[in-house]
C-alpha cells in the first residue's frame, strides 16, 4: 500500500444562480460553494482530481454558468462536471469547451485517467426532466469502454442514483433504467464503486454487487422524509463533500469513502504530549 492513496474529491449538486439571486427564495448557494471550495482548497494532501456530479446551476442560464466558473476560480485542482437535471448540455459545454468529451453533441460521458484509476463520467440528464436515463449512446460507450482492460480500477460518476434511498419524491425522479447500467457493470469488475448525487444528502447502498455513494451538497439538503409524511421540502444541515481514496493492492486494491464537513472545525490537536504519553 503505498503512502498516499489516489484522492478523488467529489462535489454535487452546487445550483448556482445569478449573482445575489438566492435558491429557493432562501438558500445562498454561491456562498456555500466559496465555503466548499475554502475547505476544499485546504485539504491536505491535495486531491488528484475533483468530479463535480450534477446540477452545477439551477436554471440554467449562461448566466449561472459564469458566475459558477468565476466561484470555480479559486480552486487550483484539475475538475470535470457532468450534467444533473438542473444543467443544460450545451451550455456546459459552451462553459466548459476543453472537457473530455466522448463526442461533439449529445451526452456530455467523459474518461479521465488518473494515476492509475479511471472515472468515467456518464450523463444521465434528460433534457427538460427531472429524472435520469442512460442514453443508448452512454450505454453502449460504458460497456466498450470497461472492456478495453481486465485490470484497471474503474470509478463511475453520474448524477441521478440508480436506487431507491425512499425519500418519496426523489425516488420518482431517479435514474429510470438502472438495470441496464446493472447489466453493465455486472460484466465488468473492474467498476468498483458507483458515485452519485441529486439528493443533497449521504447514502450508502449496493448495487450491482458494488458500491453506490450519493455526495452530500453544500447548500441544502433534501429532507430526510422516509414516511413520506411532508411535502417536498429541505433543510439545511451541515453540509459535506466526499473524498474517494483509492489504495492500489492486490487485485483492484480499494476504495474508501470519506464525507469531508464543509466549514473551520476546533484542531487538529495531538493526541500524545512530548513525552509521548496520551495527554
Ligand atoms: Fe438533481
Amino acid at each position: 500500500m503505498s503512502l498516499k492513496p489516489v484522492l478523488i474529491a467529489q462535489i454535487s449538486d452546487l445550483h448556482i444562480k445569478p449573482p445575489g439571486v438566492l435558491a429557493y427564495g432562501r438558500v445562498d448557494t454561491a456562498r456555500a460553494l466559496e465555503r466548499c471550495v475554502a475547505t476544499l482548497s485546504a485539504f491536505e494532501p491535495a486531491p488528484d482530481f475533483v468530479v463535480i456530479s450534477g446540477d452545477l446551476v439551477d436554471t440554467p442560464d449562461v448566466e449561472e454558468y459564469d458566475y459558477l466558473k468565476r466561484l470555480l476560480a479559486p480552486l487550483r485542482l484539475p475538475f470535470a462536471g457532468i450534467p444533473g437535471n438542473h444543467d443544460s448540455r450545451e451550455l456546459m459545454r459552451a462553459a466548459f469547451p476543453a472537457g473530455p468529451y466522448v463526442r461533439p453533441a449529445g451526452p456530455l460521458d467523459q474518461k479521465i485517467e488518473v494515476g492509475g484509476l479511471e472515472l468515467l463520467l456518464l450523463d444521465s440528464s434528460v433534457p427538460g426532466k427531472p429524472h435520469g436515463t442512460l442514453e443508448a449512446s452512454t450505454l453502449q460507450w460504458l460497456d466498450t469502454t470497461l472492456a478495453a482492460s481486465t485490470d484497471r480500477p474503474a470509478l463511475l460518476f453520474l448524477h441521478h442514483p440508480p436506487f431507491k434511498g425512499g425519500i418519496w419524491h426523489m425516488d420518482r425522479q431517479d435514474l429510470f433504467n438502472a438495470e441496464e447500467l446493472a447489466r453493465i457493470v455486472g460484466r465488468h469488475p473492474r467498476a468498483q464503486l458507483i458515485a452519485c448525487g441529486h439528493v443533497h444528502r449521504a447514502m450508502l447502498t449496493t448495487f450491482a454487487g458494488i458500491p453506490v455513494t450519493i455526495c452530500p451538497a453544500p447548500n441544502h439538503a433534501v429532507d430526510l422524509d422516509l414516511g413520506q409524511l411532508r411535502e417536498p421540502s429541505f433543510k439545511v444541515e451541515p453540509p459535506a463533500f466526499h473524498i474517494h481514496a483509492w489504495f492500489p493492492g492486490v487485485g483492484f486494491g480499494q476504495v474508501v469513502t470519506h464525507q469531508v464537513p464543509i466549514g473551520q472545525f476546533d484542531g487538529p490537536h495531538p493526541f500524545f504530549g512530548p513525552d509521548g504519553k496520551l495527554l
